[in-house]
């Protein structure tokens, strides 16, 4: 656990997510600080990926505050949610899967730069210098996701935990200052789970601030700082691990379920 928190980051107040009938958030409250590994638990559908959609303006809040770096980003674009220093991966993969690893790692690059993603596929740079940055950026990405290597490989042909990894190399593309991983270790056997917690780890201590969902209780335990808990879209605790673990709330709600498995 890092010595003392961080100025705060991200911050949801009151933040209710309404589907016709169904209210995916209710008014919940929620903060990551600067340099922190933010765990996002619950049981499914309890509004994890939604907090992850409001956050990056893939749906604008029914009702609440959301603010990142001390600005309002409630109403903005994807884009604009982006440029301000948000980037996510997706519960299902999203790679273009005829493009190279590192290719797929400077789309990401050229969504920051405000190039378009179809001009990048035809590899239509707007500016030759941005191109041979990005290019390079992309490689150290990959070299810090553990996989050089993969570089010149189309996406389809890479493995599953390689196309992960991938994927997150591609979220920091964007040069953001909070990445928010949704299920990074679903399909994961044991060994790559530990592998991934010492990325997401190395990740962390190499500048950028997490907010992770995951469902694997040894992973989240074993990596987060704190940990918020959502059950039918409200948040019903909040805490270190210890705690976490020991909230009887926490235990009825989705813990027991878990061990139940
Ligand atoms: N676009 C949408 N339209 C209608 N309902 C939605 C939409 N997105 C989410 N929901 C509903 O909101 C609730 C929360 O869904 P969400 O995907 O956020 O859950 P989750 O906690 O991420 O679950 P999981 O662990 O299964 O990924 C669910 O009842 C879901 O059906
Ligand atoms: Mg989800």
């Amino acid at each position: 656990m890092p010595p003392s928190p961080g100025p705060r980051l991200l911050e949801l107040r009151a933040v209710t997510m309404q589907f016709g009938g169904v209210t995916a958030l209710g008014e919940v409250d929620l903060h990551v600080d600067q340099g922190e590994i933010a765990g996002l638990i619950g049981p499914n559908g309890a509004g994890k990926t939604t907090v992850f959609n409001v956050v990056t303006g893939v749906f604008h809040p029914t009702a609440g505050e959301i603010e990142f770096d001390g600005k309002s980003i409630v109403g903005k674009k994807r884009y604009q949610v982006t440029q301000a220093g948000v980037a996510r991966t997706f519960q299902n993969i999203r790679l273009f899967p005829d493009m190279t690893a590192l290719e797929n790692v400077m789309v990401g690059a050229d969504a920051h730069h405000g190039t378009s993603v179809p001009g990048a596929m035809l590899r239509l740079p707007r500016h030759r210098s941005e191109e041979r940055h990005g290019r390079a950026r992309a490689a150290e990405l990959l070299e810090l996701m553990g996989i050089p290597h993969r570089a010149e490989e189309t996406a389809r042909n890479l493995p599953y935990g390689d196309q992960r990894r991938v994927e997150i190399a591609r979220a920091l593309a964007t040069d953001p200052k909070l990445l928010l991983l949704d299920e990074p270790a679903a399909g994961f056997n044991p060994r790559e789970k530990r592998s991934l917690s010492d990325l997401i780890r190395k990740v962390r201590d190499s500048g950028y601030t997490i907010l992770l969902i995951e469902h694997d209780m040894g992973l989240v335990m074993n990596i987060c700082d704190r940990i918020s808990v959502l059950d039918f879209g409200r948040k019903i605790a909040e805490g270190v691990p210890a705690e976490i673990q020991a909230d009887e709330r926490v235990i009825n709600a989705y813990l027991g379920v878990v061990a139940d498995a």
